[in-house]
């Protein structure tokens, strides 16, 4: 893509988009002048707007010192360097012209991947200054004839919703004021061009890595120029710089594709597989005791779990919720991290052994930011949770959050995650968090505004902290499901948990809109027994569910205890076939050929980094009038090439085609009734 922005009286965006020659772009700096009451709507595609009462449009930077709010900053200089990573690095300096401050717009040209990153330092070098409003960045795009927006929302069990929407003259936000990412908006954007598919049409899009209040605003001005700002949410947001202090937004990630959305999301697999979620080894299959024993998990049942997990393939055991202090229910014992003494009378060593003997690695579900009431924790440490004097704090899922920002509940819970990971072998973390922050209030001198921030920060270091110092343990981001998914939380993170909603079914739309905006690779699906609590409905096929969560990394959630010989040897043989193809689902090239919402037939293909290996599965909702389905049109293949493709599980179903013929005609596919699968396993066979 090209991002052309230029130095005139301000900084001005000029273009984004394809590739096209910067110089052919200085005129697009003349003053365009509209009427007295627009003397020029280019301020409208400043390239970073300071409230200073001149410039009208949504602005990056609010700030007071002295009772006045007026910034006029002026281009001061620019620098181009190897940043983090070697990456090639613009920095624009801007110094205002009253007071002593620079700004600092920072761009990250990920070249190769087509991505570049923006994010804005202020470095204060004379008085406090009051900051209301500090943005990561503002992105302006060209003039469209009607533009659309692309955003995924949610709730509890509904994650990952895509909603597409024209874009009206007006201002439209998406944000979160939660403290953290939120279900409901993910911070994560595609405007396109009406009639945009999975294949064609332009598509610029971006991310903001932060998992705190956050928003992004689209603005389309009555000159018809449109922008998307995004950045920390200005909402309750305050922040006093001191002279010699600088205060830095978290980044926004920005790409455009001229293959539509599928060509968007591969653009941002690929950046993320390669500087955000950086895992080196492949996801591995776990089992999870949440769905099956929910608070009821005791070291005798969960071996006889491990048993059976062990004999189908699992190589990863976690033990969820349930396991310390008096947590017989969501109501108490949360803070309290011992494991309960009647359910682990020997300590956690006793099944940790055990699930090692078997094979498998052992995991743990964690909850370190919330406490009960009724938790030993909360009766020696009333004053750790966030609080207004004299309010009664609001309780959700019968917890509050406890104040990480202040340094003595960070050392106290790093103190126990780090006695937790060093006297046990533990290597995988589920780290979740139940609920909102609510009643936040100002502590120890510090303004309440403050600490929305300052609980991000605190999070980002007690992650980062025991990234450094257990780097064996994986770690993976789950707030209630789906809550807190964004490239600030998944630059620690090696997996997330999309959501609690584990029918198959409902998860292929959930996974449609996880994977525009980010990699299959880290996004965990169980095969489970659907649990009525969960709002599901009906039984579904055992290889239904299992290819609809193949669609990612493959845990299973079942009451495994209870299945029949039948159906463990069934599991067996979905885990063995999945470890033989993740490596294709977790770092290969996703299509999304046919969407859930489109028609009864939904199908997903992957290719390998090599070229060399693909995979389609494909689901059927339900059939009408006995109709066949239409022939499947594979994607991303070499037309000359010839390819070998086996239906899973029928070996004399092997036929040769030309990728030609796949992409062009199709896969004939023979699903029937309700709610029916496929998996297609193909191989390059050469010329
Ligand atoms: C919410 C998570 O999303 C579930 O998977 C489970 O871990 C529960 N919390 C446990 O309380």
């Amino acid at each position: 893509m090209s991002y052309i922005f230029g130095v005139g009286g301000y900084l001005q965006n000029l273009y984004w988009g394809e590739p096209v020659n910067a110089e052919d772009c200085a005129e697009l700096m003349e003053v365009n002048f509209h009427s007295s009451f627009d003397p020029d709507t280019n301020l409208d595609r400043e390239e970073f707007t300071c409230w200073n009462g001149r410039s009208f449009a949504e602005p990056c930077l609010k700030l007071q010192q002295g009772g006045e709010s007026v910034v006029f900053t002026e281009f001061a200089g620019w620098e181009i360097f190897n940043g983090q990573e070697g990456v090639q690095t613009l920095r624009i300096t801007l110094e205002d012209k009253i007071r002593e401050f620079q700004l600092i717009l920072e761009y990250v040209v990920y070249e190769e991947l087509d991505i570049i990153s923006r994010k804005a330092i202020l470095n204060n070098i004379g008085g406090p200054l009051m900051i209301e409003n500090f943005q990561s960045a503002a992105l302006s795009l060209p003039q469209l004839e009607r533009p659309f927006i692309r955003y995924v929302t949610g709730k509890w069990a509904g994650e990952f919703v895509i909603n597409d929407a024209p874009v009206n003259t007006g201002v439209f936000t998406m944000q979160s004021k939660r403290g953290m990412t939120g279900p409901h908006f993910n911070p994560s954007f595609a405007v396109y061009e009406e009639g945009a598919t999975e294949q064609n049409g332009n598509v610029w899009f971006g991310q903001l890595a932060y998992s705190g209040n956050w928003k992004i605003s689209v603005e389309k001005t009555i000159f018809d120029n449109i922008r998307v700002i995004g950045g920390m949410n200005d909402s309750d947001f305050f922040k006093t710089l001191g002279q010699g202090e600088s205060l830095e937004t978290p980044e926004f990630f920005f790409g455009f594709s001229n293959g539509g959305f599928g060509g968007m999301s591969r653009k941002l697999h690929r950046f993320q597989k390669a500087h955000i979620t950086t895992a080196s080894k492949p996801r591995r299959v776990l089992y999870n005791s949440w769905e099956a024993t929910a608070f009821d998990v005791n070291v005798k049942e969960q071996m006889k779990l491990a048993d059976k997990a062990a004999s189908m393939g699992v190589e990863l055991f976690v033990v969820d919720d349930g396991w310390f202090g008096e947590r017989h229910g969501d109501n108490a014992g949360l803070g309290d991290w011992t494991p309960n003494a009647g359910k682990f009378p020997n300590g956690l060593g006793e099944l940790i052994s055990y699930v090692n003997g078997l094979g498998m690695d052992f995991g743990i579900w964690v909850e370190p930011e919330a406490v009960n009431p009724d938790s030993c924790l909360f009766r020696a440490h009333p004053d750790w949770i966030y609080h207004i004097d004299g309010v009664e704090p609001m309780q959700s899922r019968n917890q509050y959050v406890l104040n990480i920002s202040l340094k003595v509940v960070r050392e106290y819970l790093l103190g126990m995650l780090r006695s937790l990971l060093a006297q046990n072998n533990i290597s995988f973390l589920k780290w979740d968090m139940n609920r909102m922050i609510t009643d936040l209030g100002s502590c120890d001198g510090v303004d309440h505004r403050e600490l929305w921030r300052a609980h991000v920060d605190a999070l980002y270091e007690i992650w980062g902290t025991l990234r450094r110092e257990f780097p064996q343990v994986e770690l993976e981001t789950c707030a209630g499901g789906g809550g807190r998914i964004d490239l600030g939380i998944l630059r620690y993170a090696d997996q997330s948990w999309p959501s609690d909603n584990t029918d198959p079914y409902e998860r292929l739309f959930i996974q449609e809109g996880f994977t525009n905006f980010y990699n299959p690779g880290i996004m965990m699906c169980w095969v489970t027994d659907t649990h009525p609590s969960y709002r599901r409905s009906g039984r579904r096929d055992i290889s239904y569910k299992f290819r609809s969560a193949m669609c990612g990394g493959l845990g299973i959630g079942s009451n495994i205890g209870s299945l029949t010989a039948e159906e463990l040897s069934l599991y067996s043989s979905h885990i063995d076939e999945y470890k033989s193809i993740r490596h294709i689902v977790q770092n290969g090239r996703l299509y999304r050929l046919l969407l859930p919402g489109n028609s009864p037939v939904s199908a997903v293909q992957y290719i390998s980094e090599s070229d060399e290996e693909s995979v389609v599965f494909a689901f059927l909702h339900s059939q009408k009038f006995g109709d066949p389905c239409k022939r499947l049109k594979l994607q991303g293949l070499s037309k000359n090439s010839r390819y070998l493709v086996r239906t899973a599980g029928s070996e004399e179903s092997d036929r040769v085609y030309y990728g030609s013929t796949l992409m062009h005609i199709g896969l004939p596919l023979s699903l029937k009734g309700d709610f029916d699968s496929a998996l297609l396993k193909i191989k390059k066979l050469g010329e």
